[in-house]
C-alpha cells in the first residue's frame, strides 16, 4: 500500500519542478558524508562544491535549502586505521571529522548541517530504522559466508575476486568472512526499484548512468547483510532485537544519515524537506545510493530522493586519486595560490558531468587566463574604462532597445533555458551558455565601436552599446554568483546593485534593464598567471605546454638544446615518485625463490603495505625486522610469485652487492623524503 503512496507523492512532486510561484519550497541537497579514515581531498572538495553551487542557486532563486555534509565515522576501516595510530576509534573520528569542518569552513561551504555518524540522534534514528525495517518483515537473521575486502567495506562473490583473493576494487587482500548476520530482503525490492529507474528516468543522473544501474539490478539482487560481528566500532542493534553483538553494516548506518539529519526517528522536526532534490555523490558509490538507499526507503514507507547525481573522478595522469596512491591534491593549497572561487569556477567548467578529469595546473591556469581574465574580466574594463571616458562612469539602459534590441532578445533567450543545465548539474553546460553570453557581449563593442561612434557625435548609440554590455555583465553575475559568491558581487557592486533574491527576480525573471548608475572603477579582479604557483607533481601542465605547435625555426633551434636535455627531468616530474621512510614490521623468506622476500612495512597508513622485494641474496628476513627503509610509496600494485607487491624499496648496487638505502636517523613510518 504504501509503495503506491510514495510512486504517487514523487511523482506528483517531481511534476510541479520548480517555479518562482511556489518560492516557499523546500529543497533538500546532500553530499556524501566522508570516510574519517581519509583527509579531505580534491575530489571531495569537488563533491561539495557542486552541492555548495546547487544549494546558493536555490536559495537566490527564493527556495526554502537545507543543505547537509558530514562525516561517515563506523566501521572496521576506521577502527583498525585509529588502532594504527594508538587512538580511541571516537578519538580519531573526531579529529578527522574536525578537519573535514574546518576546510568547508574555509571554503566558505554554506551548509546547514554538518551530520555525524556518531552523533547520538543520527545512532537512534539508524536504530529505529532497523525497528521499522524488522517490524515489518523486512529483515531476517541467518548463516553469512563471503570474501570481505576491510578496505572497501564491502564483500565480493567469489567470481568477483581477482585471482580468487583479490579485491576488484582496490586490490588489496580480501578475507573469507563467516558469521551469523541480520539480512535486508533486497530481492524483494528489484521489480519495484526497475520501476521506479523507469518512471523516473532522471532519477540517476546523468543519464547515461541509468542504464548500468538497471543492467546490474536484472541481473538480479541478492539480500544484503546488514548487520557484522567480527568489530565493534558502529552502531548497535535497537534493543528490541536481544543480539548485543551485532553492529550495523556501516551502509545501512551511513545511508540513513539523509534523514536522520532532518530527524528521522527522533524529533522529526525537518522531515519536511525531505524527500532530497538531490543526493551528490561519487560514481563509485552510485550502486549503494541507487540500489540500496531506494529499497531501504521503500521499507521504511519513505518517499524516494528526486535525483541522485554521480559525478566522475578527479584523477592525476589518469589515476583516481587517493591518499593510497599518495597521489592526492591538496584543495587547500590550490585554492590559496590561485583563488578559492577561481578553482570553484575551473572544477565545475572544467569537466562534463559524470567523466573522469585528469587535474592539471596548466589546465587551471587556462580556464583563469582565458575564461575569467580575458572573456569576463575583460568585459568589465572596457565598459568601466568607456563609460569614464566619455560619461564621467555614468551608465543608462534607455537607448538599448532601440540600438540593440536584437543583441538582448538573444541575450534573454539564452539565459531562460538555462536553469534546467544547473538542476541536471552540467554544471560546465550551464557555464558554458553564460560565456555565449559573454561572447554576445564582447561581439557587440567590436562590431559597434563606441569609441567611433563618439568620434561621429553618437553619444546615444555609444552609450547604448555601453548599456547592452554592463546589462549582460549583470546578468551574467547574478547567474554565476552560486559558483563564484564573492566575485560576483564585486561585479555587481561596480554595476550598482547587490546580488540578492531581489535582484534575480528583477534582472532574471522580469527582465528588468538596470537603473541609471555611476559605474565605479576597480582593479583587475583576474590578474594573469603565467607558471603554475604550487609545487606539487603536475607533469600534465608541462605535457600541455610541450605540446603547443612552436614555430618552426624556434622549434629547430631548440631541437639540440632538448638533445642535450634529454636525461633531464623538471622538479614537477621528481616529485611525482613519492618517497617515503617505512619501518619494517614483518619479513618472511617466499618459498621456492632464491630471491624474493616478503615485507609488511609500516608507511605510517591504516594497515602496513606488502611488499616484495628481490634482496634475498643480501639481507635475511629476520635481520631487516624493525629497521627502516626508503619505499617508492606511489608505484602501481605489481604481482611477484602471485603475491601483491605495493611499493618498491630504494637501494644501491656495485660489484660488491646491494645496499638498502636507510634513513641516516629514524624517521616516523611515512615520513615524505625529498
Ligand atoms: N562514506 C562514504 C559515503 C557515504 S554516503 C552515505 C564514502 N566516503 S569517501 O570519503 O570515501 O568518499 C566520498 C566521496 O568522495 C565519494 O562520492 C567519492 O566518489 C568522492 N571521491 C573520492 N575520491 C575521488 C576522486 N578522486 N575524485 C572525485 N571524487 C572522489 O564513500
Amino acid at each position: 500500500m504504501h509503495d503506491t503512496f510514495y510512486l504517487l507523492l514523487f511523482t506528483q512532486s517531481y511534476a510541479k519542478g520548480f517555479r518562482m510561484s511556489e518560492s516557499c519550497q523546500k529543497v533538500y541537497i546532500t553530499t556524501p558524508i566522508y570516510y574519517v579514515n581519509d583527509v579531505p581531498h580534491i575530489g571531495h572538495a569537488y563533491t561539495t562544491i557542486i552541492a555548495d553551487t546547487l544549494a546558493r542557486y536555490s536559495r537566490m532563486v527564493g527556495y526554502d535549502v537545507f543543505f547537509l555534509t558530514g562525516t561517515d565515522e563506523h566501521g572496521q576501516k576506521i577502527e583498525q586505521a585509529a588502532k594504527a595510530r594508538g587512538k580511541s576509534p571516537q578519538e580519531y573520528a573526531d579529529e578527522i571529522s574536525a578537519r573535514f569542518r574546518k576546510l568547508w569552513d574555509e571554503f566558505e561551504i554554506s551548509y546547514d548541517k554538518f551530520i555525524r555518524t556518531t552523533d547520538p540522534d543520527h545512532m537512534k534514528g539508524v536504530q529505529k530504522a532497523f525497528e521499522v525495517m524488522y517490524a515489518n518483515g523486512d529483515i531476517y537473521k541467518d548463516l553469512y559466508r563471503g570474501n570481505y575486502c576491510v578496505s572497501c567495506e564491502t564483500f565480493f562473490t567469489e567470481t568477483q575476486l581477482v585471482d580468487d583473493e583479490f579485491c576488484p576494487e582496490c586490490g588489496r587482500s580480501t578475507t573469507v568472512v563467516e558469521e551469523e548476520s541480520y539480512f535486508f530482503r533486497l530481492s524483494k525490492y528489484q521489480d519495484k526499484l526497475l520501476e521506479w529507474y523507469e518512471n523516473q528516468p532522471d532519477c540517476i543522473l546523468p543519464k547515461s548512468k541509468r542504464n548500468e544501474v538497471i543492467n546490474f539490478v536484472k541481473n538480479g539482487l541478492d539480500d544484503l547483510s546488514i548487520t557484522r560481528t567480527s568489530f565493534d566500532w558502529g552502531v548497535k542493534l535497537p534493543e528490541s532485537v536481544h543480539d548485543p553483538k551485532h553492529v550495523m553494516y556501516v551502509w545501512l548506518d551511513a545511508l540513513m544519515n539523509y534523514v536522520t539529519a532532518l530527524g528521522y526517528g527522533t524529533d522529526e522536526a525537518k522531515m519536511d524537506y525531505w524527500p532530497a532534490k538531490i543526493h551528490l555523490i561519487g560514481k563509485d558509490i552510485l550502486r549503494f545510493h541507487a540500489i540500496y538507499w531506494p529499497a531501504f526507503l521503500m521499507s521504511l514507507g519513505l518517499p524516494l530522493p528526486q535525483h541522485i547525481g554521480a559525478h566522475g573522478w578527479w584523477t592525476r595522469n589518469g589515476e583516481k586519486m587517493s591518499k593510497s596512491k599518495g597521489n592526492v591534491v591538496d584543495p587547500k593549497e590550490i585554492a590559496d595560490a590561485y583563488g578559492l572561487e577561481n578553482f570553484r569556477y575551473f572544477m565545475l567548467r572544467e569537466v562534463p558531468f559524470g567523466q573522469d578529469g585528469d587535474f592539471s595546473q596548466r589546465a587551471l591556469i587556462d580556464r583563469i587566463n582565458s575564461d575569467l581574465g580575458n572573456d569576463l574580466g575583460n568585459l568589465l574594463n572596457r565598459i568601466i574604462g568607456m563609460s569614464h571616458k566619455y560619461f564621467e562612469g555614468r551608465i543608462e539602459s534607455g537607448g538599448i532597445t532601440r540600438y540593440h534590441g536584437e543583441e538582448l532578445t538573444h541575450v534573454e533567450a539564452v539565459l531562460a533555458q538555462v536553469e534546467p543545465f544547473l538542476y541536471e548539474v552540467q554544471t560546465n553546460r550551464y557555464l558554458e551558455e553564460l560565456w555565449k553570453v559573454l561572447r554576445i557581449a564582447n561581439k557587440a563593442i567590436d562590431t559597434a565601436m563606441p569609441w567611433s561612434k563618439m568620434k561621429e557625435g553618437k553619444e546615444e548609440e555609444a552609450m547604448a552599446t555601453i548599456a547592452l554590455v554592463a546589462n549582460i555583465l549583470a546578468r551574467v553575475a547574478v547567474l554565476l554568483h552560486p559558483f563564484m559568491p564573492k566575485t560576483t558581487q564585486t561585479i555587481a557592486k561596480a554595476l550598482g546593485f547587490t546580488i540578492d533574491t531581489g535582484a534575480y527576480e528583477r534582472l532574471i525573471r522580469q527582465k528588468a534593464l538596470l537603473e541609471p548608475f555611476v559605474v565605479e572603477k576597480i582593479p583587475p579582479l583576474f590578474p594573469r598567471i603565467e607558471a603554475p604557483l604550487v609545487a606539487t607533481p603536475d607533469t600534465t601542465a608541462e605535457t600541455k605546454e610541450e605540446k603547443k605547435p612552436e614555430p618552426k625555426a624556434k622549434a629547430e633551434g631548440e631541437a639540440a638544446k632538448k638533445e642535450e636535455g634529454a636525461n633531464l627531468i623538471t622538479i614537477d616530474q621528481f616529485f611525482q615518485v613519492q618517497l617515503k621512510v617505512g619501518t619494517v614490521v614483518e619479513a618472511e623468506e617466499v618459498p621456492k625463490s632464491k630471491k624474493l622476500l616478503k615485507l609488511q612495512v609500516d608507511l605510517g597508513e591504516e594497515r602496513p603495505r606488502q611488499i616484495v622485494a628481490g634482496i634475498k641474496q643480501w639481507y635475511g628476513a629476520r635481520e631487516l625486522v624493525g629497521t627502516q627503509v626508503c619505499v617508492v610509496a606511489n608505484l602501481k600494485p605489481a604481482k611477484l610469485m602471485g603475491m601483491l607487491s605495493e611499493g618498491m624499496l630504494l637501494a644501491a648496487k656495485d660489484d660488491e652487492g646491494l645496499c638498502l638505502i636507510r634513513p641516516e636517523k629514524p624517521r616516523k613510518p611515512g615520513s615524505a623524503i625529498g
